[in-house]
């Protein structure tokens, strides 16, 4: 057999050792060295958090999907607890998937999607178990694959069948499976008793771009909210900014798929969320998208990518919203305040900031931020549009497949002025910015990798006359 959980550990030790740290986040969920992908069974257990992600400790690139594992108190301070999964089984050699985790009768169960491929190349991917009564060593199911291929309903793909959501239903409990459907992406519910034997129950969402991915679904706020990663949607003006949204559908029993953006940023994905032991209901996503690449990869540092910051979501007005994790303000320090048209200021490379305009008859507003000689990340608002833009174009190094120039390094979001006022938040940690508009509708995340020292920004408007209230914190991630 090819890959272990012992084997993975293993290399990881030594792995870590050569890891290059310069791009590397302080307050982010990060692997100690390999590549990983969507947050994976995000639960809470035996008085802690945990959050397991898709892994490959071998290498900075995707492959041979692991289930990596991190543990966390309070969602902020993460402490890497290495390989849960390996693919070590006939029907998982090809890679253990994504999934959700659900804590039942003290009892943590790891769903996942086992991938087997055959020497013909066909891909078979079904739905499998992996119980834990620490949280930290699993054992797979003697009937895996749990949700076999030939429980799809008629027209679904074998080889695109995968993310398992499993949540309560009634008296007993309900999978949420993204298809390959006959006429595009469909999630799929299966419902049990006992979490091991499944029956096909009906499709919840059914044609909804070209495949759907990575499924979540919970009550919140007097509503059901279902959240799709979606593979090429349709585009449709600003409402879609990427290729591969993350959209939020609320109520879709009684009003169907009615899809908005949840980041309208250049990297996010994949999000999962948690019920806090007070009721919260958080989310962490995969901080990157497919499509670009983040330069510790091709530079040879020996990581790649992180998760976002934790975001706790409401209702409001009939939306989903997000607002950054209240805990987050414990990490704060050296507060230090601005004031007027137009200034500049010194930044660390973690930290927070919240911005209050008023607005008066500017045009354009902006804040650059990570700044050095010719390179700045850069947060605009034009105030004609009502839209906020995130760009990279010349925040360092390209962020294109190995380097190369991308298309659209930039993303634009409606976002109309409140009382002639635009509010925002800002989170920087060395290589990621994510932006938040204070009333919770908009956040637009992404990954740059700057060349410079990147700790200085600007305020500006096109003509002077707005005036910019800056509060600046150092982020100090110290446990
Ligand atoms: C989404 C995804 C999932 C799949 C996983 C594989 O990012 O394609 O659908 O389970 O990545 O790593």
């Amino acid at each position: 057999m090819k890959y272990t959980v012992q084997r993975a550990n293993e290399f990881v030790s030594e792995y870590a050792k050569s890891v290059i740290d310069t791009y590397r986040p302080t307050y982010h969920a990060v692997p100690p060295c390999g590549w990983i992908n969507d947050p994976n069974g995000f639960c809470y257990y035996n008085g802690e958090y945990h959050l397991f992600c898709q892994f490959n400790p071998y290498s900075a690139e995707w492959d041979s999907m692991h289930w990596g594992h991190w543990t966390s108190k309070d969602l902020i301070y993460w402490t890497w607890r290495g390989v849960s999964l390996a693919p070590d089984q006939p029907y998982d050699h090809f890679g253990c998937f994504s999934g959700h985790a659900i804590v039942d009768n003290g009892t943590l169960y790891a769903f996942y999607t086992g991938v087997r491929k055959d020497e013909d190349g066909s891909e078979y991917q079904q739905q499998c178990l992996a119980r834990s009564d620490d949280g930290f060593t699993f054992v797979k199911s003697e009937n895996n694959p749990i949700v076999p291929n030939t429980l799809q309903p008629e027209g679904s793909k074998a080889a695109d069948f995968r993310d398992p959501k499993v949540f309560r239903h009634g008296d007993g409990f309900r999978m949420m499976v993204a298809s390959k459907g006959p006429t595009g992406g469909d999630y799929l519910f299966y419902d049990s008793t006992d979490l091991e034997h499944w029956t096909f129950a009906k499709k919840h969402i059914e044609g909804l771009g070209a495949m759907l991915e990575c499924p979540d679904y919970f009550t919140l706020d007097g509503h059901t909210v279902t959240v799709a990663s979606v593979m090429e949607m349709p585009p449709d003006g600003l409402r879609y900014p990427n290729s591969q949204p993350v959209v939020s559908m609320l109520d879709v029993e009684t009003k169907g798929p009615d899809c908005i953006s949840i980041d309208y940023g250049l990297d996010f994905y994949a999000p999962q969320s948690v019920l806090t032991p007070d009721g919260r209901r958080v989310m962490i996503g995969w901080l990157r998208s497919w499509g670009n690449d983040f330069p510790p990869r091709h530079l040879g540092h020996n990581w790649n990518n992180m998760m976002t910051i934790p975001r706790e979501l409401r209702i409001e007005n009939d939306t989903l919203v997000q607002y950054p994790l209240r805990e987050l303000e414990t990490l704060r320090a050296n507060e230090r305040a601005f004031e007027g048209a137009s200034f500049a200021a010194p930044h660390s490379r973690a930290c927070e900031l919240r911005l209050s305009v008023d607005v008066h008859e500017a045009k354009q507003l902006c804040l650059h931020i990570a700044k050095s000689e010719g390179e700045a990340f850069r947060i605009e608002y034009d105030v004609e549009r009502q839209v906020l833009r995130t760009d990279r174009s010349i925040s360092g190094y390209p962020m294109g497949k190995n380097g190369a120039k991308e298309e659209k390094p930039y993303r634009e979001a409606i976002l109309p002025l409140k009382n002639g006022k635009l509010e925002l938040r800002v989170f920087l940690d060395t290589s990621c910015v994510e932006v938040f508009s204070a009333d919770g509708t908009v956040a637009m995340s992404a990954l740059f990798c700057p060349k410079g020292s990147a700790d200085h920004l600007s305020v500006s408007s096109d003509n002077g006359s707005a005036n910019f209230s800056l509060t600046i914190w150092d982020i100090i991630a110290k446990e």
